[in-house]
């Protein structure tokens, strides 16, 4: 990174340590290219940076005190410089800043400014500001921080490589009664079609193959055309899918609620749009998902998939789960075991609920002990294994189209993603990074395939 500008009088590094979720990697990209134009460039070391900024996410149980343990960290690693060493900025950013911005002013004193999500494109007059003073920056502003945002650099952007991720909404409207996002990431916007298809070619020109769209709801989108009508993330989709160099896309994250009949089509439709689907449902019981507030029913959530696998009957499927949640009975939780064994799920991800503080869930009475939410845990996990493993056994023996992404552990080896996201291993050259090649899967490990090419008349390489 270093080599795009080496040698700036003025020359400066930021290390930035990001935690959470793909919408964080994205924003911490995005403050990377904010800070470019004065100076900075990114290190991975800390000890030569002239700013660390923690990229923090609120989901996780203790996620805050995760932050101030590394906050005392770096605050040591600081003082132990040696004297007259330069001067070292600490700023904290994301969801736990938005959330706890003015407790991490009070608990932390070394830290010299704390900004939320909205904030990020001010970065470089917050940063000119803390030279004399900490700033903490976590208001929600009308104006639209995407119209601020620089533009991904193309030199920087090849170094992500061969995939992307391209945010084009963030925050929430649907105030899920266990979740903080819509206090830390705020109401929903879309950015306009325009600005994506923008943003999206620029990938593209830099030789990204895969674009991953992210929003905390994305199938919520609904970003303006040129002439004012809101478009769908389905509509987006076919429009993103006609730019050349954009061989696969994919979205995340979904809410069974906003799976309209237009995306469903564009899965149907579009081989770009990939066979991979992460549409969490949290539970498989009525009750639960109603004091969630989820706004759906399981049977509801079962028909959705039902259409789904009608448009694309290879669907993979992925999915989040609480257990534990206020409430949750032994027939609730199983409920959702046997939403898992119905629907078959490719992967999934399942967590114990915690409380986070000022949701309504955090208010609910009837909360599960820890030792239930354990032993719910543990079932469910085995039984999501059960399925991955028996996912990724039926693709032993089909053959299926791997982007080649990079090269492999051992030498003489590549890996790439299947169309379901697998990791791939195969025994190839080098040379064949940055293709979508045929690959015949001819074995499964715990988390990865093996696969071998296949060769235009046929055989496999
Ligand atoms: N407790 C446990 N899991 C949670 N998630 C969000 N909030 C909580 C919470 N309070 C999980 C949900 C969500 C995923 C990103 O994190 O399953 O889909
Ligand atoms: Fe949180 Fe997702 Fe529910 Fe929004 S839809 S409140 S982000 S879990």
């Amino acid at each position: 990174m270093s080599d795009n500008q080496p040698n700036l009088p003025n020359a400066k590094k930021v290390f930035i340590k990001t935690y959470g979720c793909q919408m964080n990697v994205y924003d911490s990209d995005r403050m990377t290219d904010a800070l470019a134009p004065h100076g900075y460039t990114p290190t991975s070391e800390m000890g030569e940076a002239d700013l660390v900024l923690l990229n923090t996410c609120h989901i996780r149980e203790k996620a805050a005190e995760k932050v101030y343990s590394e906050l005392g960290r770096i605050r040591d690693f600081r003082n132990e410089r040696e004297p007259g060493a330069k001067k070292m900025l600490i700023g904290v950013a994301g969801c736990v800043a938005q959330a706890e911005g003015e407790e991490i002013m009070a608990r932390a004193p070394a830290v010299d400014l704390v900004f939320g999500p909205q904030s990020y494109h001010r970065l470089p007059e917050l940063l000119t500001k803390a030279q004399t003073g900490r700033v903490i920056d976590t208001d929600f502003p009308e104006e639209d921080k995407f119209a601020h945002l620089p533009a991904p650099k193309k030199e920087v952007t090849i170094s992500r490589g061969l995939t992307a991720f391209l945010t084009v909404q963030e925050g929430c409207d649907k105030f899920c009664s266990f979740c903080v996002v819509p206090y830390t990431r705020g109401a929903e916007v879309s950015r306009p079609v325009a600005q994506v298809l923008a943003e999206a070619r620029g990938l593209a020109d830099a030789g990204v193959r895969e674009i991953t769209l992210l929003g905390q709801n994305v199938n919520a989108y609904h970003g303006l055309d040129g002439n004012g009508v809101s478009v769908s993330l389905g509509a987006l989709c076919y429009m993103l899918a006609e730019i050349e160099g954009i061989e696969r896309i994919r979205y995340t994250t979904s809410h069974p609620r906003d799976m309209d009949d237009e995306l469903i089509a564009a899965h149907r439709d579009l081989p770009e749009l990939m066979p991979y689907l992460h549409l969490p449902v949290q539970s498989g019981s009525d009750t639960i998902l109603k004091a969630m507030n989820r706004r759906h029913t399981a049977a509801e959530y079962y028909e959705i998939i039902d259409r789904i696998r009608a448009a694309r009957p290879d669907m993979a499927l992925s999915g989040d789960f609480i257990v534990g949640f206020p409430g949750e009975t032994d027939a609730d939780f199983a409920a959702t075991v046997e939403m898992v064994q119905k629907i078959g799920y490719a992967s999934a991800f399942s967590f114990k609920y915690s409380t986070r503080p000022g949701t309504p869930g955090a208010q609910m009475d009837n909360q599960i002990e820890e030792h239930v939410k354990a032993e719910r845990l543990e079932i469910l996990q085995a039984e999501i294994t059960r399925q991955s493993q028996a996912f990724n056994a039926g693709c032993v023996g089909v053959t299926m189209p791997v982007l080649i992404e990079k090269p492999g552990r051992n030498s003489g080896q590549v890996a790439g993603r299947s169309p379901y996201l697998q990791a791939v291993h195969i025994s190839a050259d080098k040379s064949l990074i940055g293709q979508i090649l045929p690959v015949e899967i001819i074995g499964q490990a715990k988390n990865s395939l093996e696969g071998r090419i296949v060769t235009a008349n046929g055989l496999a390489v």
